[in-house]
């Protein structure tokens, strides 16, 4: 690999290399993945790790040149493009609390750990072009009756399926827990009145592979990016719907594979590569994840792709402050960063690459990256545990500025994803969906 030729990239490129404004991001969020899952990781600054940029390019699976072509993103078939908009005040309380909602994990319940502020609950999402309905559990129970929707990926599929466990619960009542198994990684809901099941399947690289415990600081985890995590491939012939939400794993120490050969590496550690950075990576487990779906699942239904939610760490990841903000940012007052922005870009390319090929499963973006990247103020912070500051002042806790608080900016993802349920639908022409 140390002898591949240098691959050409245009001099505008940046694809492979991290800008300083980024880099530290690289550090925190390490961390943060790996001990919100985890009950029981310590919290060592040591494993902080001072990384070097990512900056060589020498992976072997030949890149698409998409990237540089496209700089929007490409038309989907939605009227209404849900991602171009803004965050406006909403008035009144939010639909559900802690106390409505009995599902909320606790690392997401900033009310009931005592955050102060409650501005971050007062915003909607305000598409440029049209308007985007408040989430109606009454519609969504009746487009999912008899149906199985699934949640595939990470710790933020399963931040935004609580937030629509919450916004359904709230109007139908608690859903039955009918199955879980492995610490809650995957669980399966029914809302009884309507024999509508939601699921989740933890599947942080949505491909096969090892994650190595948290503990071991910096040995890689293994990723085999032409095999889909049969966790969750296994079971597609019974989902109508999913969603695919991952990518913040991909920022871990990584070695990928095809074919069972290694293919490239990030923070390669022992082994005798050169860095390869992530984003091909990720790419290839999203081709490979929605490959998966459109053959797996049954003709006429809908698999979803949520782009990357950027994080917000504005200091040090265990200092007070760390995503401190209590008002979203205002039009103009941030650039969407580097490593986002990318991130962004491979989940709308490979959903519009799958949708000109694929024609007997429906397949759309969740286009949330924007939304996301507006909300510095929707994260838990340091409320990720109860009460962080009894007893005075700390000098460091830990922060999350990754998830989002419960209620909170995530509420909307789900309203556009029932927009999207409506559409393929009344599209299937199975219900008649009213306007609301
Ligand atoms: C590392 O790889 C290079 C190029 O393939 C090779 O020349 C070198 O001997 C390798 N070093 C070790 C310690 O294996
Ligand atoms: C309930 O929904 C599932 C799909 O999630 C379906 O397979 C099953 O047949 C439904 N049950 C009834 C009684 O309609
Ligand atoms: C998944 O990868 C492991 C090696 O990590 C391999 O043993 C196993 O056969 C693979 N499973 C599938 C379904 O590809």
């Amino acid at each position: 690999m140390g002898t591949s030729p240098k691959r050409h990239l245009p001099c505008h490129s940046s694809l492979f290399v991290i800008p300083k404004a980024t880099y530290f991001l690289f550090v925190p969020l390490a961390l943060l993945n790996l001990y919100l899952f985890f009950p029981s990781v310590p919290n060592d600054p040591q494993h902080q790790q001072r990384t070097t940029a990512v900056s060589s390019s020498n992976f072997q699976i030949q890149p698409t040149d998409k990237a540089e072509e496209q700089k929007q993103s490409p038309a989907v078939r939605i009227p209404c493009d849900y991602a171009d908009g803004r965050w406006v005040p909403k008035p009144g309380v939010p639909t559900y609390d802690d106390a409505s909602c009995t599902t909320i994990k606790s690392g997401q319940n900033c009310m009931a750990h005592g955050r102060p502020d409650t501005g971050y609950l007062h915003w909607r999402w305000q598409p440029a072009a049209c308007r985007l309905p408040a989430f109606s559990a009454a519609n969504f129970l009746r487009l999912l009756a008899n149906k199985h929707l699934s949640f595939v990926g990470d710790s933020l599929a399963r931040n935004q399926m609580e937030s629509l466990l919450c916004l359904v619960a709230s109007y139908a009542g608690p859903p039955d827990l009918v199955y879980r198994r492995e610490q809650d990684k995957f669980r399966r809901w029914v809302f009884r009145s309507h024999n509508a099941t939601v699921s989740i399947y933890w599947s942080p690289f949505l491909v096969n592979g090892t994650e190595q415990s948290p503990t071991a600081g910096r040995v890689q985890n293994h990723m085999h990016l032409d095999a889909a995590d049969e966790r969750w491939a296994a079971e597609l012939g019974e989902m109508d719907v999913l969603v695919i939400s991952a990518g913040h794993w991909f920022l871990l120490p990584t070695v990928f594979y095809t074919g069972g050969e290694v293919v490239g590496c990030h923070h390669c550690g022992g082994l005798n590569r050169s860095e390869s950075g992530f984003f091909e990576g990720f790419r290839r487990a999203v081709r490979t994840a929605l490959g998966a779906a459109v053959g797996g699942m049954a003709e006429g239904g809908m698999a979803v792709v949520a782009t990357f939610s950027p994080a917000h760490f504005e200091g040090e990841w265990d200092k007070a402050g760390a995503c401190s903000k209590v008002e979203p940012f205002r039009e103009g007052e941030k650039e969407m960063e580097y490593m986002d922005r990318e991130m962004w870009r491979i989940g709308v390319e490979e959903v519009a690459s799958a949708v000109a090929a694929v024609e007997r499963v429906r397949v759309e973006v969740l286009d949330v990256t924007r939304m996301a990247m507006m909300r510095p103020d929707g994260h838990p912070g340091p409320y990720m545990h109860a009460r962080p500051f009894e007893g005075g002042a700390k000098e460091r806790v830990q922060n999350d500025c990754v998830h989002w608080c419960l209620p909170g900016p995530i509420d909307a993802w789900n309203e556009v994803l029932l927009e999207l349920l409506k559409r393929w639908r009344e599209e299937e022409g199975d219900v008649a969906v009213a306007a609301s």
